[in-house]
């Protein structure tokens, strides 16, 4: 079986990498941006025709929240135009596509019921963010050009590869003796290597076929936190001691807003694929071994 994972220099990408070896009966084809520009439907095709996968991972994408404020057109280009690029190279090649999305297309300030356990794949999205509309523009153009998909959102995501919270927040710790981060923004943390494996269950797994699974799937660590619990706990695990303070969105402005309530319900994929999500807490400390 030949799978396509598209920005592979990226922190999924390279996550993925990284437990490939366990999938013996997977080939994987590696492509940057430079093999595969995704905003370029021929450079996507000729790679497709070269190695007809039968599964592509999306994992490209524009991820500079704030920047993109600035870069819309940039941000549209890859995450809207770049998603409906592949969904069509991949209908040409029937090849099913698993895309990720984010948690940043909703508005979290919804009082609907649902937000007790988090938002569901059914929730109306209403992303605040260039970067947030971008991605829902990709989903979108995906549900419109190809039936075969996976759209898994996720939250928060960090792991031991490229740029990420975590990674922030041990470099600020060498740098400074007190750090704030703002503790009213609530979500769940995910650690890409256990999002590249769910990736993975799902193409493994005899149902992945079937048309009636198809669809938008949530993923993330289990548990819930702010960005500030999560940053403690960072410090906690490498036993760095830091002056560590909680302070509002409102004392931390930035170019785009984010909301304050993003934690997604994992009841559908847990229903439909045999996995089991580790705890943030518990995943954050397997990440932090490996650095
Ligand atoms: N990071 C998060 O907290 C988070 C949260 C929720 C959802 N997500 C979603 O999860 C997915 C993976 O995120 P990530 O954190 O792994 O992102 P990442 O580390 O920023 O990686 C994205 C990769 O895409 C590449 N890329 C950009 N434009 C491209 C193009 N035109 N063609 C091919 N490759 C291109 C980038 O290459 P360059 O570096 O060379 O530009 C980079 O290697 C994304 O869909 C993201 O929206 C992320």
């Amino acid at each position: 079986m030949v799978v396509l994972v598209t920005g592979a220099n990226g922190q999924l990408g390279q996550s993925i990498q990284f437990i490939a070896n366990k999938y013996p009966n997977i080939q994987f084809v590696y492509t940057d941006f430079q093999e595969m520009d995704i905003t370029n439907l021929e450079s996507c095709q000729t790679v497709f025709s070269k190695y007809k996968p039968q599964f592509c991972i999306n994992t490209a994408a524009y991820t500079a929240v704030d920047k993109a404020e600035s870069e819309s057109e940039k941000a549209h280009l890859i995450n809207a135009v770049g998603a409906e690029n592949l969904a069509k190279v991949c209908k040409e090649f029937d090849t099913i596509l698993l895309h990720i999305s984010t948690d940043f297309i909703f508005d979290g300030t919804s009082t609907s019921l649902s937000l007790t356990t988090g938002y569901k794949e059914t929730d109306i999205p209403n992303p605040q963010s260039i970067y947030g509309q971008t991605k829902l523009d990709g989903e979108l153009a995906i549900q419109k050009s190809w039936e075969k998909h996976f759209i898994v959102r996720t939250s928060w995501v960090y792991s031991q590869f490229a740029n990420n919270f975590m990674k922030t927040m041990l470099r600020l710790a060498s740098e400074r003796d007190s750090l704030s981060v703002v503790n009213d923004q609530i979500g769940t943390p995910t650690n890409a290597v256990d999002l590249a494996e769910v990736l993975l269950t799902i193409i493994q797994s005899p149902i992945t076929h079937h048309p009636s699974f198809f669809g938008i799937y949530n993923f993330s660590n289990e548990g819930v936190c702010s960005w500030y619990d999560f940053a403690k706990e960072i410090f906690h695990q490498k036993g760095i001691s830091i002056d560590l303070q909680p302070i509002p969105t409102s004392a931390y402005p930035t170019l785009a807003k984010r909301p304050t309530f993003s934690v997604l319900d994992k009841s559908k994929i847990k229903t439909t694929f045999p996995i089991a999500i580790a705890d943030w807490k518990t995943s954050l400390k397997k990440c932090l071994e490996l650095l």
